[in-house]
């Protein structure tokens, strides 16, 4: 892996925290042997990770057959980061992986179309703000000298998981390989109830009303904030000083964002996005 920062190594075009992974193991994803019934939530980070993370954990429990984790880490763990966890290809199915990675890092028998992946994307302005905060509050990352600073890293790519426009670009261009469910974090924030429906049945989870809702209930902000299991406080201090669950709004990017920034991203969406026809909800 090629030093970029003292907190940042670059492999396979890709950027990632210092000491959280190896190339080998890196490497290694293009055999992870993919099963059938796996499942994974992919995102750019700070993108609604963990809230559809607890989403998926909350289907899957109701519907039966999900092994006993300690937290909704060890039960979805990041396919890229072992951490010391036993080797993913030895746990029992189902199991559920997420990922910040890109198609061409991530295990080619995803392809087969077996295996299915949710993939949830936030508008740049919001995650630019949330991926800032979360910069000064883990440790792993490099708490940025200004938010000035931090946004032409951003823009340019020279964060953890690299680009925002590229992954995004990635994602949907290979839409066509994968069973993906693309869903954005606004309209989860706008209807989590529609949210949740539309994850059970891209699952084939036949849950009734009442654990429907019950899996909503579990999902909001202030529920998750207070469940030690899915709100990431079990991180020990040394590494997470704040917290996941910050404000989980739309359009905080307004108390942080000048006009000309606001302008310079609505310009390079139009330039790098542009042909996507993707919609944003910036408020
Ligand atoms: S990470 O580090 O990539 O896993 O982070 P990620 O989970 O993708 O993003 C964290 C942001 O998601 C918000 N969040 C929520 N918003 C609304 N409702 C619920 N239940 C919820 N859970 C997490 C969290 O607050 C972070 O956004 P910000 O804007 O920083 O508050």
């Amino acid at each position: 892996m090629e030093k970029v920062t003292d907190y940042l190594v670059r492999y396979k075009n890709y950027n990632f925290a210092v000491g959280y992974t190896t190339a080998e193991y890196i490497d290694s994803l293009q055999s992870f042997e993919i099963r059938d019934s796996d499942t994974f939530l992919v995102t750019y980070p700070k993108s609604g990770t963990i809230w559809t993370q607890q989403i998926i954990i909350s289907i899957c429990e109701l519907d039966g057959g999900l092994n006993e984790y300690p937290n909704n880490l060890e039960q979805m763990p990041w396919l890229e980061y072992r951490e010391g966890r036993e080797d993913y290809s030895l746990r029992p199915s189902p199991r559920l992986f997420a990922s910040h990675l890109t198609p061409a890092l991530l295990p080619p028998g995803l392809k087969e179309k077996k295996a299915k992946i949710i993939y949830v994307m936030r508008n740049p302005k919001d995650n630019i703000v949330s991926y800032y905060h979360f910069s000064h509050a883990i440790a792993d990352l490099e708490s940025p000298k200004s938010f000035e600073v931090f946004f032409e890293q951003y823009l340019t790519g020279n964060v953890g998981a690299s680009s925002w426009f590229d992954h995004i670009r990635e994602w949907h261009s290979k839409k066509d390989q994968y069973d993906i469910l693309f869903l954005t974090y606004e309209d989860m924030v706008l209807d989590l109830k529609t949210a949740v429906t539309k994850i059970c049945s891209f699952l084939g989870k036949n849950l009734s009303e009442a654990s429907i809702q019950q899996v909503v209930e579990k999902a909001t902000f202030k529920t998750m904030r207070d469940n030690s299991k899915a709100n990431y406080k079990f991180l020990p201090p040394e590494k997470l000083s704040g917290d996941f669950m910050r404000k989980g709004k739309i359009g905080d990017w307004k108390n942080t964002f000048t006009d000309a920034q606001s302008q310079r991203v609505d310009r390079l969406l139009q330039e790098r996005l542009g042909d996507l026809s993707l919609n944003f909800i910036w408020e």
